[in-house]
């Protein structure tokens, strides 16, 4: 282990990165981005990106992590290449932002943990009152925002490592026995028609670029977390088949949480477009109907382990603005992560506000040919996860194949790896961070931009 620390086994690097890459984005986001996409056909283009581009570009930002042993801006600088530190910085950004209002979402899940203990189900009915009482939401978050920081702020290998190795099980566990309790429901078949029978029609630019926001965000990609969790890969460990072992955990758990909400949905009779609400306002109901005993138990385990679930999440969003601090500007690292900690809560803010507290924050921008507006958070969250994380892809796609050379990334994999040069998967990869992900990327990069940001249709 080197003095940064280190992960103690190669499966303890993957409960941890696994423990990052499943989340809020898995339980809360992407069931509600498959209800406001069209269902199913949603689905079916979120898969397509997440194993041909998404895994890829993940297996790059581990070997060049593991390469450097440094966070994403030192990690351009000691390849060699100190101008492309700007997509290091850019994933900084990213990650400050992004962390700025998944934390308010994390506190929202840990408010419903308080309320289900309660009893308290018909929190489900005003999920706009529970979100506008800022002084509470104010409190959960201020309270996630400090777990965070403390877990950070005890090294890597103790904190993140043991609670995702125990918690993520338990939450499986849970899920399949709510995904075949929402099989016996009324109306189910319609849910489950609704997000397994693609219809095709469904399938335009927004859906498109939605999708593939999701791909990224769902699997912490595109802004240098796996550089920073590469930096922490020992050099025995087979850096393809742990991206393969991630990239299927991560998209299972979103798989199976749709699965789960669809029946619920549908059975609930409420519509599937409810937005950042969806389950929020679909679980009290269902909880509720399991009875005052087995509703409270199930309730609050359920938002329990999602807190704990969006807990290794924050903590490798903090990670990278920490670690570019730390190894960047000197500082040391227990006060570089209360600094910083305290500086995305402060950014978080407006977000916090943005669902019904504040007037100006909840409708904060209209786009351009829109008939409602959009708030703070999701305008936010649709600059970061939809915008930067692509195009960060694309860009450390097109520095490795063009800048660092496909053969020193392949010499990087081949190390933990054993004939990785020459076999298919190598082919795939170089093919894929060469031209696939470099054109897909940048084209819908653009599109998106114009598209969602100032009502441009080029096609
Ligand atoms: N992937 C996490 C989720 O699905 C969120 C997350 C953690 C993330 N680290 C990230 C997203 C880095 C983008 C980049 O909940």
């Amino acid at each position: 282990m080197s003095a940064r620390g280190g992960f103690n086994s190669r499966l303890g690097f993957i409960a941890a990165a696994a423990g990052s890459a499943v989340g809020l984005g898995n339980i809360w986001k992407f069931p509600f981005e498959v209800g406001q996409g069209g269902g199913a056909a949603f689905v079916l283009i979120y898969l397509l990106f997440a194993f041909l581009l998404c895994f890829p570009v993940m297996v790059a930002e581990i070997a060049i992590g593991r390469k450097t042993e440094k966070n994403p801006v030192g990690a351009f600088t000691a390849l060699g290449f100190r101008k492309w530190r700007i997509v290091g910085m850019l994933g900084v950004l990213a990650g400050v932002v992004i962390l700025s209002f998944y934390n308010v979402v994390a506190g929202w899940a840990f408010g419903y943990f308080i309320e289900m203990v309660q009893g308290n189900f018909a929190v489900g009915n005003d999920f706009g009152g529970f979100t506008s009482d800022y002084i509470k939401v104010g409190g959960y978050g201020l309270v996630f925002m400090l777990a965070t920081t403390l877990i950070v702020s005890r090294g890597i290998s103790g904190g993140i490592e043991k609670a995702s190795k125990i918690l993520m099980p338990v939450l499986i566990i849970m899920m399949l026995g709510l995904v075949f309790y929402s099989f016996t429901l009324d109306n189910a078949g319609a849910g489950i028609e609704f997000y397994l029978l693609p219809d095709f029609s469904k399938i335009t630019l927004p859906v498109m670029y939605r999708a593939l926001g999701q791909a990224f965000f769902s699997l912490s990609l595109g802004m240098g977390t796996f550089i920073t969790f590469g930096s922490y890969v020992s050099k025995k460990d087979n850096i393809v088949s742990s991206a393969v072992l991630i990239t299927l955990a991560d998209v299972g758990i979103a798989l199976l949480a749709g699965l789960m909400m669809f029946p619920f949905v549908f059975s609930q009779g409420l519509p599937p477009t409810g937005g950042p609400g969806l389950i929020f306002a679909t679980l009290p109901g269902i909880f509720q109907a399991l009875g005052p005993v087995l509703g409270i138990f199930i309730g609050s385990t359920f938002f329990l382990l999602l807190s704990f679930a969006a807990l290794t999440s924050t903590v490798s969003l903090l990670e990278v603005p920490v670690s570019y601090v730390v190894d960047e500007l000197k500082i040391k690292r227990k006060l570089a992560v209360w600094l910083v900690a305290g500086f995305i809560f402060i950014v978080g803010i407006p977000s916090l506000l943005s669902n019904g507290a504040s007037e100006y924050f909840s409708n904060f921008i209209t786009y351009v040919g829109a008939d409602k507006a959009t708030d703070f958070m999701t305008f936010v969250g649709h600059i970061a996860n939809d915008s930067f994380l692509p195009l960060g892809g694309a860009l450390i796609a097109i520095f490795v194949a063009y800048v660092w050379r496909k053969s020193n990334l392949n010499k990087e994999i081949e190390q933990g790896f054993e004939g990785f040069e020459g076999s298919f998967v190598q082919k795939y990869i170089g093919f894929a961070l060469t031209y696939l992900a470099p054109i897909i990327l940048i084209f819908i990069f653009v599109l998106t931009v114009l598209d969602r940001f100032f009502g441009i249709q080029l096609f």
